[in-house]
Order: structure tokens, then C-alpha cells, then sequence
């Protein structure tokens, strides 16, 4: 039976171990995975991939984009695309550092909670992959998005990046630490915090006796957390009147998501998942 390779193209020097875990627990049979990937040098190994199995057997090649730099992923990810032609083309997913997947999970599950419409989101330290597209996918819901940075330069960029990609602009805020963040929270009714691993953005005391905060998610999973206060197992839980999402909560829901998809891809040759499809799925699993 024709076997069913993954190509990791990681924008990151060393392709990831997570996505090659999760890779074989999606139903590949072999892994490969490179690093350092750009759009200058991706182009020999589409090539690889699309010009050495006859139409049948396409299907069972497939790319996975991944890098934790979500820009550098996207143009990776496009480059990809592009390459393609006819039926010279296999089905690619992107997902820089879990980006799509992650956001999608929480996202998901907090629609699920609540209707997102109408509200205002704070996405904290919304500059990573996994930020920029919790932005993206609040905005599908409807809400208005403002995502935070250490610096106001970051948090340009980033919004620049995502209303090149979506066509919408969250509004880019500085907030330099926990106190800042408390107050870019204030009149919101929805927290996502996508900080950094182990980086706590949030006290406890910054959100619990907030009038206006209905639902908040956190997505890093090593303590220190995220947000004080909110427990990783948390999954829709009620804590001050507030429902939570911890990053464990989410993490389910992400792991399933992302095994999902690595499967989908080697159904046909042309499946491209990315940030709309992959929220639409999440929403389905959720
Ligand atoms: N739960 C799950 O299943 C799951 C899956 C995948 C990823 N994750 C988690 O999702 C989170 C986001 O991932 P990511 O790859 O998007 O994150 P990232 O790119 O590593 O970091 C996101 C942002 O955190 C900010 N940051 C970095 N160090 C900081 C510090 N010391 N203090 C305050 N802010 C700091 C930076 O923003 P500025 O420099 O602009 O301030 C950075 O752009 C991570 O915690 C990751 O572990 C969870």
C-alpha cells in the first residue's frame, strides 16, 4: 500500500517534534521534516512532492507548514500554493505553532459558551501565531478585536499582518505588564491570553470583580499561567461569575482538531486547510 508521507516545512531551523507527534497520531506513515524552510528554497521540495506520484497516489503526500513566525509561515504557506498547478498539487495545511489549531479550540469553545457577536475582545499579547489568528477568529464571530503588545511597533505590525491577510484591523495596543493589561481589559467582555509559554499577562485581580468580563481563555499550559486565577483543566468553568478556558481545557479540542485535519489531508489531493476552514472544523468538533 502507497505510503503516506508529510513533509514538515518548519520557517524554524529545526522542524518541530509536537507537529511530527501529532503528525503520525493524524495517520501518517512517515515524517520528514525540514527546517530553516523559506520562500526561496520551498520550491525544490513542492516540487518533490507534486511531480513523483501518478494521479492515484497523490493523495498520499501531503505538506504541513508550521515555524513560530506566523508572517514568515504564511508567505512559506502561499509560496506552497503557488507552486502548484493543474493537477501537479498535493493538500497542504498551515499551522505556525499551532496557530490555527490552538485558536481555533478556544475560540470554539468560548462561542460555544456564549455568542461572541457584538462583544469586545482583548486578545493579550496577540502578536504570536496563536494570537493573531484568535484575532482572526474572533472577528469571523462577529466581535470587535483589540490585541496587545509589550510594544506599540509589535502590536502595529502584527494588526497590519492580520488586515493584509483578513481585510479587518484590530486595533493594536501597548500594555508593558500585568497592571497595563488589567486596564486595555476594561469595558471588554472577552479575554484570550496567548502569551508566550510560562509568561503570566494577567492577575487574578485584574479581571475577577471586572463588570463588564464575561469569558476569558488562556492558552499557556506551563505555570506560571496565562491568567491568575484560571486553572489549565478549566473548561467553561465558572470562577467569579466568569466562564474560563484553560490552556488543558482548549488543548483537547486542539490535539483532536489538528489529528483531524493531518487526516483529512491525505483523503485527496486538494484539500488546503488554514485559518477559516480550520475554525469551521473546530466549531463542528467542539
Ligand atoms: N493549549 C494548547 O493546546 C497550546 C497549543 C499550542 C500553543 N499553546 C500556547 O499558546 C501560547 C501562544 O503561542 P505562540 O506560539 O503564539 O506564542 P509566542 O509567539 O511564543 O508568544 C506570543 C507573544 O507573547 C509575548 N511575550 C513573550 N515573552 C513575554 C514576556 N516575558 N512577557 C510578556 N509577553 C511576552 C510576545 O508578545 P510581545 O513581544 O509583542 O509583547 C509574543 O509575541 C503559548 O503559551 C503556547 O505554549 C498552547
Amino acid at each position: 500500500m502507497t505510503k503516506k508521507l508529510l513533509f514538515l516545512l518548519d520557517t524554524d531551523p529545526v522542524a518541530s517534534v509536537f507537529d511530527t507527534v501529532v503528525g503520525y497520531d493524524g495517520g501518517a506513515d512517515h515524517i520528514i521534516g525540514y527546517g530553516g524552510v523559506t520562500t526561496a528554497n520551498v520550491g525544490a521540495l513542492v516540487d518533490g512532492c507534486i511531480y513523483t506520484r501518478g494521479p492515484k497516489e497523490k493523495q498520499f503526500t501531503a505538506i504541513f507548514v508550521g515555524g513560530g513566525d506566523m508572517t514568515a509561515g504564511e508567505a512559506v504557506f502561499k509560496a506552497v500554493k503557488k507552486r502548484f498547478f493543474s493537477n501537479f498539487r498535493v493538500s497542504a495545511m498551515l499551522d505556525s505553532n499551532g496557530s490555527n489549531t490552538t485558536a481555533a479550540a478556544g475560540v470554539a469553545l468560548l462561542a460555544k459558551a456564549r455568542p461572541l457577536a457584538g462583544k469586545k475582545a482583548v486578545v493579550l499579547a496577540g502578536t504570536g501565531p496563536v494570537g493573531m489568528r484568535a484575532a482572526a477568529m474572533l472577528n469571523i464571530e462577529g466581535a470587535e478585536v483589540v490585541i496587545t503588545s509589550r510594544q506599540k511597533s509589535r502590536a502595529d505590525a502584527a494588526s497590519k499582518a492580520i488586515e493584509e491577510r483578513f481585510g479587518f484591523t484590530p486595533t493594536p495596543i501597548e500594555a508593558v505588564d500585568n497592571a497595563a493589561r488589567a486596564r486595555a481589559i476594561k469595558g471588554a467582555q472577552i479575554v484570550f491570553a496567548a502569551g508566550a509559554i510560562g509568561v503570566p499577562l494577567l492577575d487574578e485581580k485584574g479581571w475577577q470583580d471586572d463588570p463588564t468580563i464575561e469569558l476569558l481563555a488562556d492558552c499557556n499550559a506551563q505555570p506560571p499561567l496565562g491568567i491568575g486565577g484560571v486553572e489549565a483543566v478549566d473548561k467553561a468553568k465558572d470562577r467569579h461569575g466568569k466562564i474560563v478556558i484553560g490552556a488543558l481545557g482548549l488543548g483537547g479540542l486542539k490535539l483532536k482538531l489538528h489529528r483531524e485535519c493531518i487526516g483529512k489531508l491525505f483523503e485527496s489531493a486538494d484539500k488546503i486547510f488554514d485559518c477559516e476552514n480550520i475554525y469551521a472544523q473546530a466549531k463542528e468538533l467542539a
